[in-house]
This record gives C-alpha cells, sequence and structure tokens, in this order.
C-alpha cells in the first residue's frame, strides 16, 4: 500500500465514511419528494429493484476496481489498462463529481439557513401554516447574497474536512458525524410514527398502484437508484482505493449498500407520516422538506428541538456526501498531477465555488437562471444532467470496463482476497449483461422521450 496516499484505519472505518457518502440529500431530499412526484410504493419498488439488480453489482465494480489498483477514478483504468482511452470513464467521473457537487452544496447550504433559523424559533412559538412556510423559503432562495454565501460556507467546511486527510479529516469525521446522524434520525422517525395520521402516511409508502408507474418513474427510480449509492462517477473506486487488500471487501460493501437503502426507507418512514399529519400533498417537488416539515415542529411537544435535529440532520447527511464528491476530484489531482493535497483542495474548491454560483442564483434569484430549461433553472438541469445522464452513462462504461474488459474473474479474486463474494456467478451475468443493458435502454428511452426534463 502507498501509504503517502492515505487509508482507511480499518473496513469499520471505511464502512463509515461510505456510507456517509451514500447516505445524504439523496436519501433525506431527493428520495421523498421522488416518491411523491412519481405517485408511493410502485416507485419505491421499482427502485429497491434497481438497487439490488443494478445497483449493488455496480458497487462491487467500482469498490474491487479501486482496491486492486490503490489509485483513484483515472489512475485506476490506467494502471489496469494503459495507453487506451478506458481512463477517460475516470475522467468523465470526475468531471461528474465537480458538476454534482456545485449544485448539491446549494441545497446543502440551505439546510445552514435552516437549521440556523430552528435555533432562532422561526418554526415554533406560533408556528407557520404552509403559505407562510413557502415565503420563508422563497424569502431565502431569491436572495442572492444569501444563497451564494451559503453554498460557500458549506464548500469552506467541505474543504477543511477533505484536506485534513483520509484518516485524520474523512475517517474522523464520519466517526464523529454518523453516530450523531443515526441518533437523531432514531428519535425523529419515533415521533413521525406516533403522529396521528401515520398511517395514511405509511400507506402512501408502500402501496403498490401500478397504475402510477409511468416510463418517467422507471427512468427516475435508476437515476435515484445511483445517485444515491455514489455509483456512477467514481466515488467507489476512490473510497476502494483506501481499503486495505486484506479487509473483507463483500462484507463492507453489502452493508454500505443495506445502509443506504435502509436510511432512504427509514427517511420515507419519517417524513410521510409527518406529511399526512400536517395534512400536505407529496408532490411538492424539490422544496417539499423544506416547506412542509417546517410547518409542523410547532404541533408537537419539544418541537423546536425536533426542528433543530431534522435539519441539523440534513445538514450532517449532506456532508458526508459533499466531502467524498471533493473527495474523487482532489484525489485525481493528488494522484495523477501530484499536487500537494492543500493545493488541490482550495483549488478545487475555488472552481466549485464557481460553478456553483449560477446553481445559487436559480432558485429565484436571478430571473435568466431560475427560468433556464425549461423552467428547471440551472440546478434543475445540473441535477439532471450530472445527477441522472452523467452518472448513467459512467455506471454503463464501468460496467463494461469490468465485465469485458478487466474481466469478471480478475474482479472476483480481488474481492474474495478478504472475503467471499457471495454469488459470484450470478454477479457476472449481472454485470456483463443486466446492468449495461438494462441501463442503457433506460438512458436512450429518457434520451428521446426527454423523460428527465
Ligand atoms: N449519494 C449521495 C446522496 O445520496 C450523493 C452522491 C452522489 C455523493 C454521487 C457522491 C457521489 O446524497
Amino acid at each position: 500500500m502507498n501509504a503517502s496516499r492515505g487509508n482507511w484505519s480499518s473496513s469499520f472505518g471505511f464502512v463509515l465514511a461510505a456510507a456517509g457518502s451514500a447516505i445524504g440529500l439523496g436519501n433525506i431530499w431527493r428520495f421523498p419528494y421522488t416518491v411523491g412526484q412519481y405517485g408511493g410504493g410502485a416507485f419505491v419498488l421499482v427502485y429497491l429493484a434497481f438497487v439490488a439488480l443494478i445497483g449493488v453489482p455496480v458497487l462491487y465494480a467500482e469498490l474491487s476496481v479501486g482496491r486492486s489498483t490503490q489509485r483513484s477514478a483515472v489512475g485506476a483504468f490506467k494502471e489496469l489498462v494503459p495507453d487506451t482511452w478506458w481512463p477517460a470513464v475516470g475522467g468523465l467521473g470526475v468531471l461528474c463529481g465537480f458538476g454534482i457537487l456545485s449544485f448539491y452544496a446549494v441545497i446543502a447550504g440551505l439546510t445552514l439557513s435552516y437549521v440556523y433559523m430552528a435555533v432562532l424559533g422561526r418554526f415554533t412559538g406560533g408556528g407557520l401554516t404552509g403559505e407562510q412556510s413557502a415565503q420563508v423559503f422563497s424569502e431565502l432562495t431569491s436572495n442572492p447574497v444569501a444563497t451564494v454565501t451559503l453554498t460557500g460556507a458549506f464548500l469552506l467546511l467541505t474543504a477543511w474536512v477533505v484536506r485534513g486527510g483520509i484518516q485524520g479529516g474523512i475517517e474522523r469525521a464520519a466517526r464523529i458525524l454518523m453516530p450523531i446522524f443515526f441518533g437523531i434520525l432514531l428519535l425523529l422517525v419515533m415521533r413521525a410514527v406516533t403522529l396521528d395520521g401515520a398511517g395514511e402516511g405509511l400507506r402512501f409508502l408502500f402501496a403498490f398502484d401500478f397504475s402510477k408507474l409511468t416510463a418517467a418513474a422507471i427512468v427516475s427510480a435508476l437515476g435515484q437508484a445511483l445517485f444515491s449509492m455514489s455509483l456512477g462517477m467514481g466515488a467507489m473506486i476512490t473510497y476502494g482505493s483506501y481499503l486495505g487488500r486484506d479487509e473483507n471487501l463483500p462484507k463492507a460493501g453489502i452493508t454500505v449498500a443495506i445502509f443506504d437503502t435502509g436510511l432512504a426507507m427509514i427517511a420515507g418512514l419519517m417524513i410521510f407520516p409527518t406529511l399526512a399529519y400536517a395534512g400536505a400533498e407529496p408532490t411538492g417537488g424539490p422544496p417539499l422538506i423544506f416547506i412542509v416539515m417546517a410547518t409542523i415542529f410547532d404541533t408537537m411537544p419539544l418541537g423546536s428541538f425536533f426542528a433543530v435535529a431534522f435539519y441539523g440532520l440534513l445538514a450532517i447527511a449532506a456532508l458526508t456526501s459533499t466531502i467524498s464528491l471533493l473527495e474523487v476530484i482532489v484525489a485525481y489531482f493528488v494522484d495523477e498531477r501530484s499536487w500537494s493535497r492543500k493545493k488541490a483542495v482550495w483549488s478545487v474548491t475555488a472552481a466549485c465555488f464557481a460553478l456553483a454560483v449560477p446553481s445559487a442564483l436559480s432558485l429565484g434569484a436571478v430571473d435568466f437562471f431560475t427560468q433556464m430549461a425549461g423552467g428547471q433553472g440551472f440546478l434543475g438541469l445540473a441535477n439532471i444532467v450530472f445527477g441522472n445522464y452523467f452518472l448513467s452513462i459512467g455506471a454503463v462504461f464501468i460496467c463494461l470496463f469490468v465485465g469485458w474488459k478487466w474481466g469478471v474473474s480478475s474482479a472476483v479474486a480481488e474481492m474474495n482476497r478478504g472475503g467471499q463474494l457471495f454469488g459470484a456467478p450470478l454477479w457476472g451475468v449481472l454485470v456483463r449483461f443486466v446492468c449495461p443493458v438494462a441501463v442503457l435502454i433506460v438512458l436512450v428511452y429518457a434520451a428521446l422521450t426527454n423523460s428527465y426534463l
């Protein structure tokens, strides 16, 4: 192992950091509003199928490439197949990480402001009506100074952790933040499922109404599965590259997958009963959790505590994910360009901030950015391009690479070094055939019908 690159202290350290990457706004912000938009249980079922049939196999593909080479997204391909065009797949991933980080940091920045408002007691002591809550949200998002500053602040926070390196920065942050995260979540779920109307919310999450299962819903379920598990852009190649050779990779991988998927479901258990309790519609789109959740804290005992806890939870979840996004890009400059970690962190953060500004201004502050892409706005467009298309394209190439170029047997041998991959032949079939074909079909369909827009 190349000690100067850094490594996780143990596979437990890896699991915490990788689960921290996977669990994020994708689970608590994107998943609930997407389930809401596509009608509930049927979407959830397709999402779960994609996680099992595509997410888990791609996760193993990425982790084995990363660990076997001990190099980050681009370098890993260079090492396995020098003098080919394959490293470009890693390059696409680095670019994608940059794109995702630029809009993700904007939403993450909003969580900071909501924590602050919750601490000030904005959501309690009289409470907010739905309209007032929408007003609070739009006042915040249409204030250019606020959104840009919050985005910058979140990026700085991320940079500060990543600057600390693998064990001293990323793993340490995960060890501190993840237990706090689970503690808060447990409290919030217990609160939510004991609210009046909880049953109705749960029915929405679990009732399979197949008439709601449109093609657009299927396309989004795939995008969501990849996004949520941080797949398709080399984050798991990079995190896998810091994993010791003798650690049990199959076990660590499945643990991360179970945590991430379990968490999306738990976030659903927290949010849908709360929505039903508030009498709110789940179809509100991206602002859903900000606007609706803010209205209910006043109606619960210990509301101000739960308000701070909820938005704090969002901020923590977002931070352990932005850390991984930044690390993918930083690791590229450190490994491939021999930059110092410090130089890489600050230059990448500054560049990312520049791309984040139009996203930050696209939530109402500047009309041009807000209205572009048929009303999706700059942030919405970045979410679609990087969060759906790039990730799907990346996942196809990673499967093709592992399945046909590097080879299933090499990957399985790598995984079996410190553990035993259960169902290895099935995994081989999934990476070679099922995953690339299924993702390609969805991608082509999405592009032809513009389903993401
Ligand atoms: N998985 C993260 C989430 O669910 C987002 C993410 C995507 C992080 C891709 C890293 C890479 O919020």
